[in-house]
């Protein structure tokens, strides 16, 4: 029987990509990773948050910002009133880059090419979801969906546009809180965030 809703017809195109990228070889880092971490969430989203890479748990779970930095990321959005479950989580690189050492992999930053090889997905996740708001959660995300390198702390709060022209809302990686050493500081730092997150969900139209 046909598929009978828009709706459902988008939930079917997601699901097909998520298969097809299970197999990705765009680039190397499939061959060290776990698995594909791809973008989490629902086709009607209104928001697509964007981060750098998979990390370590998300790498072993197959699953986007489940690690510390995810956790600190949920307080938050449930914070500014945003559900987790009404968004879809991804990052600019699906597949975790690290540099053993001993038995820890250490995370390591995705290069320019990888993170060109890696957009075809982004694109298509943004193309399938039409959100009102794409947010660059840090400089990677930033340049991937922007298409050029961007001065994060400079622009952030400010809104810019994909290569889909989706408005971008450019701000810090929630990880980059972690590892503030100072309480009042980090305390500041996660103020700023939720900030953030209230503007975004102002974005969000639906
Ligand atoms: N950091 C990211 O950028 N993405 C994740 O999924 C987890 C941590």
């Amino acid at each position: 029987m046909a598929v009978d809703t828009a709706e459902k017809t988008v939930a079917a195109s997601l699901d097909a990509l998520r298969e097809d990228a299970a197999g990705c070889t765009r680039c190397d880092l499939y061959r060290n990773a776990t698995q594909t971490v791809f973008g989490e969430g629902g086709s009607n989203a209104r928001v697509v948050f964007v981060g750098e890479q998979p990390g370590d748990k998300e790498d072993i779970e197959g699953r986007p910002f489940v690690g510390p930095a995810g956790r600190l990321f949920d307080a938050i959005l449930e914070e500014a009133g945003i559900d987790r479950k009404k968004t879809y989580v991804t990052n600019a690189v699906k597949h975790f880059k690290f540099e053993p050492r001993g038995k820890r992999r250490i995370h390591s930053k995705p290069n320019a090419g990888e993170i060109r090889a890696c957009r075809w997905w982004l694109d298509q996740e943004l193309t399938q979801i039409q959100p009102d708001v794409a947010v660059a959660l840090g400089a990677t995300a930033a340049r991937a969906l922007i298409g050029k390198a961007v001065p994060v702390m400079k622009l952030r709060g400010t809104v810019a546009e994909s290569l889909e022209g989706v408005p971008v809302f450019i701000t810090v990686h929630p990880s980059s809180l972690l590892r503030i050493p100072d309480e009042m500081d980090r305390h500041r730092a996660r103020e700023l965030f939720a900030a953030d997150m209230r503007r975004v969900k102002k974005m969000m139209r639906g």
